[in-house]
């Protein structure tokens, strides 16, 4: 089949590559030509393991081509982003976009696909009407949400189950034999609103989870408990599944996916997941509130941030709430420094310095992503760049006796006194 993936980020490029691996003629559009430019010649703009080399493969077998506008195909896959606009609205103008440019080329007996994230009725609300409007009556139309963590999306997209719905019987069983080219996990078939849904609802239980972990690491130091410890043995429970807590929820999905059903139906409906959402979005300040008491004020004081992504080494900074609290600590008269290793300079928003740099004449560290080799950072070698040995580690990641014996002051988020 021709197949046209509309959008080349995280989603479409991956999704186009194997389809073109499993027999597709497949062209990858998108419409930054930058963004196609660095795909020809490297493979991936993303640092996901194995995709370059692998979509390079189907480059060079001519499996993909790449363009910067859809042209006529079988199937037509939209991979587009759906942030949210800044009053927690879904921003569905790339979809639109994305389908006003295949409407150019769609033809009765077709099918389109989406697998951006979307409200609740998106596929035969937007997409159903803007074919309708073109005159076509006869698209097969469909949603297939993606499920993949970034640093594991080539394995999770083969091997991952889907859940996909089409807005007809057959365009759920379209979709579902195009993606059994490649899906070696089931593929649940269910209607298109069910589906869009069932994609919220697995990253607002996500969202909801870690509100939770954050509120108990809110309320564990008053009560001397520290909460690492509480939450790693009521895990031992078979039953039992707290997520971990930390200085806010980053990320493009989990951070933003709530709103889109808190968005349909209202806040006083929605009230777990907004109460979730505010818990979350509160811990940024919860953070620098707490760096405040330890160090009397944070007028004139220099700290260092470690860490922008949102989560564990990856590179991407969408939504860190690293980036809050940077925010939030100049607003208090503070000068920050930061340092991540993982993302690249063009992808930040902040400036980013070496970690040595970062450290120098600083008053406190705050970890705020848990990169692995932050659990490696020598306490001696830090103590000689910092002025002021206080550590706070918002993701527990440091030996903290190992940092104390070194002589350095030592918080860790949900754990109540430092240790001195
Ligand atoms: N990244 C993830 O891990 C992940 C996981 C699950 C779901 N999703 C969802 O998948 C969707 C896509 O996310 P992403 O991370 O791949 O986004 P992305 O920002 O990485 O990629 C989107 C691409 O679309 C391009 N684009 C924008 N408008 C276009 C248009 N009109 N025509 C052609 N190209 C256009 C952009 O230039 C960009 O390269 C979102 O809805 C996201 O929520 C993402």
């Amino acid at each position: 089949m021709k197949i046209c993936v509309i959008g080349m980020g995280y989603i479409g490029l991956p999704t186009a590559a194997v389809l073109a691996k499993n027999g597709h003629e497949v062209l990858g559009v998108d419409v930054k030509p930058e963004i196609l430019e660095f795909i020809k010649e490297k493979g991936a703009p993303s640092e996901e393991p194995g995709l370059a080399e692998f979509v390079l493969g189907v480059l060079a077998s001519g499996s993909l081509k790449l363009a910067s506008a859809p042209e006529i195909a079988d199937v037509f896959i939209l991979c587009l982003p759906t942030p949210i606009n800044a009053d927690k609205t879904p921003d569905l103008s790339y979809v639109e976009k994305g389908m006003a440019s295949i409407l150019t080329v769609l033809q009765n007996g077709n099918m389109v696909i989406l697998e951006s994230t979307v409200p609740p009725g998106t596929t035969g609300g937007i997409v159903a009407d803007m074919v309708k409007a073109k005159g076509l009556d006869n698209v097969d139309l469909a949603f297939a949400p993606e499920r993949v963590i970034p640093g594991n999306i080539l394995n999770e997209l083969q091997n991952l189950d889907r859940v996909m719905g089409g807005l007809t019987p057959r365009a759920s069983a379209r979709a579902k034999e195009l993606y059994s080219c490649f899906v070696k996990g089931q593929i649940h078939i269910t209607d298109a609103t069910t589906a869009e849904f069932v994609k919220l609802v697995e990253n607002s239980y996500r969202d909801v989870n870690i509100a939770f972990a954050n509120e108990l690491a809110r309320l564990a130091p008053e009560m001397g408990i520290n909460i690492w410890e509480a939450i790693d043995i009521a895990n031992r429970h078979p039953r039992v599944n707290i997520h971990t807590p930390g200085p806010g929820v980053g990320g493009h999905c989990i951070a933003i996916d709530p709103y889109f059903i808190i968005d349909k139906v209202g806040v006083e409906k929605a009230r777990f997941l907004s109460l979730a959402r505010d818990v979350n979005s509160s811990m940024p300040q919860e953070v620098v509130s707490r760096l405040e008491k330890e160090l009397g004020t944070l007028a004139g004081k220099n700290i260092a941030i470690l860490g922008t992504a949102y989560k564990a080494n990856v590179g991407d900074p969408r939504e860190s709430p690293a980036l809050d609290i940077i925010e939030l600590l100049k607003e208090a008269g503070a000068k920050t420094l930061a340092h991540d290793p993982f993302v690249k300079p063009a992808n930040s928003s902040v400036q980013l310095t070496s970690l040595d740099e970062t450290l120098k004449n600083a008053d406190a560290i705050i970890i705020t992503t848990n990169h692995s080799v932050f659990g490696e950072i020598e306490p001696n070698y830090a103590g000689q760049l910092v002025t002021g040995k206080l550590i706070f580690d918002t993701k527990n990641i440091i030996k903290p006796q190992v940092w104390k014996d070194a002589g350095w002051r030592v918080l860790i988020l949900g754990s109540g006194k430092p240790l001195v």
